[in-house]
């Protein structure tokens, strides 16, 4: 004791630099409790696009906004399948008594690789919203075709990143064109005349990605470099929102409602895609990740959307998962301090981890040959 006192008489900044972080601190924590209690992603009322929402996760997504209050669009190819997927997200809805406006739900058939689709799609969604923009756009469709990178062919190649990057890239595209200026019936309805803007709920761009934006694993080399670009995309959104934020605050035009991106990372999720995903994976690739469990999507879904509520940019939905958001958080917006701590944790892991596959790789060459990375199950 006496040791620290005179020690902090002959030093008085170790004084000064501890008050300072115990006031930093105090403050993060109840800034922390006080801003976790508040819903930041209410979507009662509010109308959802979820794209790729007739089976896995998309349908999950949409089957729980639907009971949260959301009328639900779901855009898929397959109208059987969008059919079927309509038929449980509404009666997965609220009861018509408890809600004020009767809850809408609608499906489309639209082929997302197609850069018309998005505008049509966000076009005729408006439209049978009373004109109206949608206020939520949860890119959910692509599928994934596991492969070693030269054994696929060049189609397959272009054919992930058309429909995982360029089917989310057009729909955002044309939400954020829409969100972007002001409508005029909504601005007539808001400021009543007045000149003043009255806030819409805040608007919300979801992109689906993958941890293996994160960290690529061998095997799935088609599909990898799309989700990163997907994540390149979020990431650069998200500082460019802060423009039209800020306009809102400012005196020229400016859109309706604040306008927020998020990306959520999952692992591998149990759908009749990852059956598909499973049947093309090379041996070495399944072996590779054997230690992960694969997530059922309405457990991914429910994370998803606590973690939406809380606020979060990036969303992973595992243990694993934060390691490799850890690992892979780049130049992407930290979440807070907590994030420092799963970087570290993360980049440690991956010490091992990397190498660790290297060296499976290399013995599966020298065990197998050339030629032993082609899939399909041998079991
Ligand atoms: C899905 O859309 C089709 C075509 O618009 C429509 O006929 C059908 O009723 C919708 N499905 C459900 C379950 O409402
Ligand atoms: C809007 O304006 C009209 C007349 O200009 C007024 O009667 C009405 O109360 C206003 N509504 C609101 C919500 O301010
Ligand atoms: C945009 O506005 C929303 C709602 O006010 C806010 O949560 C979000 O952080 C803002 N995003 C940026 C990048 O400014």
């Amino acid at each position: 004791m006496t040791d620290f006192r005179l020690l902090a008489l002959r030093h008085p900044y170790i004084l000064y630099t501890i008050s300072f972080v115990i006031i930093i601190l105090t403050r993060y924590i109840v800034q922390m409790l006080w801003s976790s209690r508040k819903n930041k992603f209410p979507v009662a009322g509010l109308t959802a696009i979820v794209t790729g929402g007739s089976q896995g996760l998309g349908l999950s997504l949409a089957t729980q906004l639907a009971a949260k209050g959301a009328n639900v669009v779901i855009v898929a190819q397959d109208t059987v399948k969008l059919r079927k997927a309509q038929a449980e997200i509404e009666a997965a809805g609220v009861k018509p008594s408890d809600m004020e406006q009767k809850q809408r739900f609608l499906n489309l058939s639209y082929d997302l690789r197609n850069p018309e689709s998005a505008k049509k799609i966000v076009e005729r969604v408006t439209s049978w919203n009373d004109g109206r923009a949608p206020d939520l756009l949860f890119c959910c469709a692509g599928n994934c075709h596991p492969s070693f990178f030269a054994d696929a062919s060049l189609d397959t190649h272009r054919g992930q990143m058309d429909t995982i990057y360029w089917s989310s890239m057009y729909m955002a595209h044309a939400i954020l064109n829409l969100w972007k200026e002001p409508s005029s019936s909504d601005n007539d309805r808001n400021n009543n005349g007045t000149g003043k803007k009255i806030a819409l709920p805040t608007r919300h761009i979801v992109f689906t990605c993958s941890t293996l934006a994160f960290l690529p694993v061998a095997g799935y080399s088609p599909y990898s470099p799309a989700k990163a670009a997907m994540r390149a995309m979020a990431d650069g959104l998200n500082q460019e929102v802060a423009v039209y934020n800020g306009s809102r605050q400012g005196k020229g035009p400016s859109p309706d409602a604040d306008i927020n991106v998020h990306i959520v990372f999952p692992m591998g999720i149990i759908s009749p895609g990852f059956e598909n995903e499973n049947r093309l994976k090379p041996e070495l690739t399944r072996k590779l990740e054997e230690d992960d469990t694969p997530q059922q999507p309405d457990d991914v879904a429910k994370i998803t959307l606590k973690r939406l509520e809380a606020g979060d940019y990036i969303i992973t939905t595992s243990f694993v998962g934060h390691l490799m958001r850890g690992a892979g958080m780049g130049g992407s917006l930290r979440g807070g301090v907590v994030d420092v701590f799963w970087n570290w944790l993360g980049s440690i892991v991956v010490l091992f981890v990397v190498p660790d596959f290297i060296n499976k790789c290399r013995a599966w060459g020298k065990q197998r040959g050339v030629h032993s990375t082609t899939g399909g199950k041998t079991d």
